[in-house]
């Protein structure tokens, strides 16, 4: 089986992590986004990941290589000159999809995270013997994303409509098909979206089936829901694999600590913290609802709650790190810095509190 991972796309909205490295690229639960998703689809038996991209596919392919052999699997790369939307780049991939198996295939968004449950789908796929299938999830505000009526006891999808200006229903496209090849035939080689101009389509020939998503879901293509969907993978976590977390008395709640990463004495951990690769947290440290991305070094006595701190930052002693700070990579905290939803570029020194949200050029 194959699976198209939908890669482009700038990331502006999770700057400063995306100057450093590709959105999926960003890690997030000690590993890169895209990689929790090519391990599950491996998990199910797809052989070949196609990488949809149209910025720095060199990065990408570059990173990936080294796990194409670690993980078995066929990685390649389908690159835009121009960006093709959601739909223009499966036609510009369309010879990689299809083979003489005629099999469906899989097409993922890049920045959705959840328990993917792709053998389910599969199942339920075979099962409505439809053209295509999609999953869905229930959130409080649908009107960010593509919102789908349907049939309650088939699935059948009535309607598709893609950001809602006005209300229709709260279950929302999870960014996660399954398609058969014969829905490349409907689309063109131009920019198209597969949300406005696909589904709505497929839906009213009545080929189009939504199956509700077990588990949880989140979009972390922005800080406010990274760090949200880092608590509910960390919840999911303690349910699947709780020997993965972090214990001891110096952990609350739902804590991943890489096994490289050095932890201080009299440090209070968690609940929803991720510490990645080689970091140092010194003693007296007490970190929350955040993450701590690989090389970095925490010093004495710092308090950071709800925030990222990117790959081989500093943060100086008795630091106070809070409400959505955001760190780039390689950013450097004075000794007592206050930073209060600060927003920092790769590559800088802060010598001085940030007292509002504001972006740190
Ligand atoms: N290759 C390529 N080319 N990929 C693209 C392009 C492009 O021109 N434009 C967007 N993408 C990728 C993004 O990187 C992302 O993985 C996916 O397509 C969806 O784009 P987003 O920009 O993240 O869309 P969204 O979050 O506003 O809405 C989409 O996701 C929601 C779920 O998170 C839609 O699919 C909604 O219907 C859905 O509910
Ligand atoms: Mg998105």
């Amino acid at each position: 089986m194959k699976a198209l991972i939908l890669v482009g796309g700038f990331g502006t909205r999770l700057r400063p992590l995306t100057l450093s490295v590709p959105k999926p690229l960003v890690d997030f639960a000690n590993k890169p986004m895209i990689l929790h998703q090519i391990e599950a689809l491996k998990a199910i038996g797809v052989t070949e990941v196609v990488l949809a991209i149209n910025y720095q596919p060199e990065v990408m392919l570059s990173f990936l290589k080294d796990f194409e052999s670690k993980l078995g699997i066929k990685i390649t790369c389908s690159r835009e000159t121009e960006p093709l939307g959601t739909a223009g780049p499966l036609a510009l991939a369309r010879d990689k999809l299809i083979d003489d198996s005629g099999e469906p295939f899989f097409v993922l968004n890049s920045d959705v995270i959840s328990e993917y449950p792709l053998k389910e789908m599969i199942d339920f796929h075979k099962a409505h013997g439809g053209e295509a299938s999609i999953m869905v999830t229930k959130v409080d505000e649908p009107s960010k994303y593509g919102v789908v009526v349907m049939e309650e006891a088939t699935g059948k999808v009535e309607k598709f409509v893609e950001k809602p200006k006005i209300f229709v229903g709260n279950k929302i496209n999870a960014g996660i098909y399954l398609l058969n090849p014969s829905v490349l035939d409907r689309i063109e080689l131009r920019p198209t979206s597969i949300e406005k101009e696909v589904f709505p389509k497929i839906a009213a020939e009545g080929k189009l089936f939504a199956m509700a998503l077990p588990g949880f879901w989140m979009d972390i293509g922005q800080p406010k829901d990274y760090i949200t969907g880092l608590r509910l993978y960390l919840d999911s976590l303690r349910k699947k694999s709780s020997s993965q977390l972090a214990r001891g008395s110096h952990i609350v709640g739902n804590v991943l600590v890489h096994e490289t990463a050095v932890i201080g004495d009299g440090c209070l951990i968690g609940p929803d913290v991720a510490i990645g690769p080689g970091c140092v947290v010194e003693s007296g440290v007490r970190l929350s609802r955040c993450t701590v991305m690989q090389g970095t070094h925490i010093k004495k006595h710092t308090c950071i709650s709800s925030s990222i701190i990117g790959w081989h930052s500093t943060v100086g002693q008795w630091a106070r790190i809070e409400n959505m700070t955001i760190l780039g990579e390689d950013v450097h905290v004075s000794d007592e810095i206050y930073s209060n939803g600060g927003i920092v570029l790769p590559h800088k020194e802060i010598k001085s509190s940030i007292l509002k949200p504001e972006i740190v050029m």
